[in-house]
């Protein structure tokens, strides 16, 4: 029987989850493959740790080239984390022509045509499902389903770690620090938990997704970025008033002037679909011209998913192998990189707190029209009046920078401006 090996580089939460699978499905892929699955050698930084006892430690090392420099060894599970060295050795795994099998979305993001560049000359496959959206298989789905497919928008949310806080703050009522303490003690939120809460992880993910949904290089640099700290109750409650719920959004679009994205905090319509996911769940709404709207849910996170996700592309690569089939070509990306929208239209929620004074109303009205911009509903809520007046305006689509300009000629002694964030125009 043929044996396959395989390198894993890291062992922690989703490497021994991959070492496990490995394991439990061992007897399958002979049966259905004819293909014997054989970790070779795991490369970890500390070999006095105990670890789980299905992995076998006379397998770890901590020199590196014992996995990348094994003729042997055809494929290399990347566990690692982080941007360096992870993404400099999974380039030196695929040029010696070893396919990588990831979940690194950093590395991934952040050298995305460097690490596609290596497997073109080493002929190797780079498979990432596990990267974005744990269990969903979205990855293979742009990749293969929605191939017919011409995507021209992407909405999603793929930071379980955002969602749990917000949800517990709707649902609840918590403060964001409350909800933070809490998802921590659960392992919901990293001790240092600035890459979800600045929306950094979901602007990796987004710059995977739209590169694969839009046939162009979408890097994170051309990615607006807002985190989701600011959203307080008021937020919450005036969002909800006015039919709305607040999610943290990867949101991108394509159209033949440019492509738009952006990571933000945005109040969504309560009967689009992603308005109910709930928790740590992810989902990604799209429109594709053949397909319409659709809709991907599961968990985005957590060991068994995301080593599941990566034994699926590890089935896969040993699948096209053992048929001898040519790899598939969708895994390719060469293409340009994009160009950006330099204006958006949007609704836009807007809170203020102003002085209870007369005019101020006059005031904000005349600095909205003067740009053309329309309002849809006002809210002044009498109990929640402090010191001043608590204004909520939620305008009609207009140009952001229009926007932008308005709140920023308000007159800082009458008004200041407490939030303002983008409304979701799909009802869903
Ligand atoms: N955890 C999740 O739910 C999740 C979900 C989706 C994607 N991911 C991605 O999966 C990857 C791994 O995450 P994880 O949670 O498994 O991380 P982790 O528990 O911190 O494990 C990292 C592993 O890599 C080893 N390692 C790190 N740097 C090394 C170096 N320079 N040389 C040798 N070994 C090194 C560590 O060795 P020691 O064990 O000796 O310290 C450890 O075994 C990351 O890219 C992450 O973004 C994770």
């Amino acid at each position: 029987m043929k044996q396959m090996y395989i390198g894993l580089l890291g062992c922690g939460n989703i490497g021994s989850g991959v070492a496990k699978l490995l394991g439990e499905m061992a007897d399958s892929f002979r049966e259905s493959y004819g293909i014997a699955p054989v970790i070779k050698a795991i490369l970890v930084r500390d070999l006095t740790k105990t670890r789980p006892d299905y992995v076998d430690v006379s397998l770890l090392t901590t020199d590196k080239d014992r996995v990348l420099q094994d003729p042997e060894i055809g494929y290399v599970v990347e566990c690692l984390g982080g941007e360096h060295p992870s993404a400099d050795w999974m380039c030196e795994a695929l040029r010696l022509g070893k396919h990588v099998i990831t979940a690194n979305k950093m590395a991934l993001a952040l050298h995305w045509q460097e690490l596609h560049a290596a497997a073109a000359a080493g002929q190797a496959q780079l498979y990432y499902e596990a990267a974005v959206g744990g269990a969903m298989p979205i990855i293979k789905m742009l990749h293969d389903s929605l191939q017919a497919n011409r995507i021209d928008r992407l909405t999603a949310i793929i930071n379980g770690t955002t969602n749990y806080l917000l949800t517990r703050m709707t649902d609840e009522g918590l403060g964001y620090r409350e909800a933070l303490t809490d998802a921590q003690a659960l392992g919901l939120a990293e001790p240092d938990p600035t890459a979800d809460v600045e929306g950094e992880d979901a602007m990796y993910k987004l710059s995977i997704l739209s590169s694969l949904a839009f046939h162009r290089h979408l890097p994170v640099q051309a990615i607006e970025r807002e985190g989701m700290t600011h959203i307080t109750q008021d937020d919450i409650r005036n969002a909800r008033e006015l039919g709305y719920s607040i999610k943290l959004l990867a949101h991108a679009t394509q159209t033949e002037a440019g492509m738009d994205a952006y990571v933000s905090p945005m109040l969504v319509p309560l009967k689009h679909p992603l308005s109910s996911v709930k928790g740590a769940f992810n989902a990604v709404f799209l429109h594709g011209h053949a397909c319409g709207d659709m809709m991907i849910y599961g968990r985005g996170a957590g060991s068994a998913p995301t080593a599941g996700a990566m034994m699926s592309d590890l089935i896969n690569a040993m699948r096209q192998a053992a048929e001898e089939r040519r790899l598939s070509a969708c895994f390719e990306q060469a293409e340009a990189p994009a160009s950006m929208l330099q204006d958006r239209m949007s609704a836009f929620y807007i809170r203020l707190a102003a002085q209870d004074a007369t005019g101020v109303l006059a005031h904000i009205a005349a600095s909205l029209s003067e740009r053309q911009i329309g309002v849809k509903a006002l809210l002044q809520p009498e109990e929640r009046a402090m010191e001043g007046a608590q204004i909520t305006i939620l305008t009609h689509p207009a140009s952001e920078k229009s926007v932008r300009a308005a709140v920023a000629a308000f007159d800082p002694h009458l008004v200041q401006v407490m939030n303002v964030l983008r409304v979701e125009a799909n009802e869903g």
